[in-house]
């Protein structure tokens, strides 16, 4: 990737931001931050609401790269108040990007905003890629809790406001993310390996529902390739090509860490720890078997296309990143 691109990431504070911006950094891009509290980076880092237009918009004329993964996250119970704010933060600041988009001389060369692998139906039964898979507000799903279908719901919308965005100039993805796997400190490969650690990690209630994934190294290919690409445009799902049972997901990840047993957790054990912790089970018990059938088609190659040699690369990085 030429290093004299100019990147904008808003909401690239969190868990991913900080992988990206990172990453961009040290291959000398120029990179802003928009954050609703403007903190002290390597990089810039300007104020904006989220919401509303502004001096930020400045920000955005030029830019080789916008990228937004601005949400209020969804590690938390369903209450109808966080219920609102996972929804409205998403389609809000989609949709303002958009506006200050449609106003601007020299408007992003590329948009990516953020989506997720949840767009799909819960599946057991066969692998989803973006042509063939089935976006999950599906027949069905009626049955399916709530929490599921306001997902798949708040994804259907987040997608919506930025496709519907009137931004003929600038190319756009939706990045439709499985879990990224980072070692970093309180993210979901952090909390999944404190789980194995004190040795709990054994299946969560059948152990057959499917976990979708990706290694950060290969986030961040992924994305350098879709900028480098400038023939690609529309949903791409960004997991790993083998998502696999969490039954088997736990197990290689028990082996990576040297520990050959781990508790199950039944359904209503995981149910009474959601409370406790001030989380969904929806997190755990969804089968997501999200490929990445347009990555794949592309010649995009994974460097970690296999959960097993993924966990040890990560386990071996946070037991380096201990203090
Ligand atoms: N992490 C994953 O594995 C994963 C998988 C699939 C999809 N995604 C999606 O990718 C995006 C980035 O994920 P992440 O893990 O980096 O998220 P994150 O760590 O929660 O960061 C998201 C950022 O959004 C901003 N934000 C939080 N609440 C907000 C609100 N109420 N209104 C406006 N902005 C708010 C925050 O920035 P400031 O406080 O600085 O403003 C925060 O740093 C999210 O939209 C997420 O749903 C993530």
């Amino acid at each position: 990737m030429s290093n004299m691109q100019r990147i904008v990431l808003a909401g690239g504070s969190g868990q991913v931001g900080s992988i990206l911006a990172r990453h961009f950094h040290t291959q000398g891009c120029e990179v802003v931050v928009l954050s609703r509290q403007p903190y002290s980076a390597p990089w810039q880092v300007a104020a904006w609401d989220a919401v509303t237009l502004g001096p930020w918009r400045e920000m955005l004329e030029g830019t080789d790269v916008l990228i937004n993964l601005t949400g209020r996250s969804v590690n938390c119970r369903y209450t109808e108040k966080n219920k609102r704010l996972i929804k409205e933060s998403r389609v809000q600041s989609t949709r303002i990007l958009g506006e200050a988009i449609a106003q601007m001389a020299k408007p992003p060369r590329l948009w990516m905003n953020a989506s997720t692998a949840t767009i799909y139906r819960h599946s057991f039964d066969r692998a989803m890629d973006e042509d063939t898979g089935e976006i999950g507000g599906h027949e069905r799903e009626k049955d399916a809790p709530s929490t599921w279908r306001f997902s798949i719901d708040v994804a259907t919308r987040w997608e919506q406001a930025f496709f519907s965005a009137a931004t003929p100039k600038t190319r756009k993805i939706a990045l439709r993310s499985a879990m990224t796997m980072s070692p970093s400190r309180g993210g979901i490969f952090d909390e999944l390996l404190r789980i194995v650690r004190f040795g709990l990690g054994g299946a969560a209630a059948s152990g057959k529902q499917f976990i979708s994934w990706i290694h950060d190294a290969d986030f961040i290919r992924a994305i350098d390739f879709l900028i480098a690409h400038e023939e690609y445009m529309g949903p791409f799902n960004l997991a790993a090509p083998n998502p696999l049972p969490n039954r088997d997901f736990m197990k290689a990840l028990r082996q990576a860490w040297g520990i050959s047993i781990g508790l199950p957790a039944t359904q209503w054990m995981l149910k009474a720890g959601a409370v406790f912790l001030g989380t969904e089970t929806e997190l755990i018990l969804k089968s997501r078997r999200v490929v990445p059938g347009r990555l794949l088609d592309s010649g995009f190659s994974f460097q970690f296309p296999e959960w097993p040699a993924a966990a040890k690369d990560l386990v071996a990085r946070w037991r380096e990143a201990q203090p």
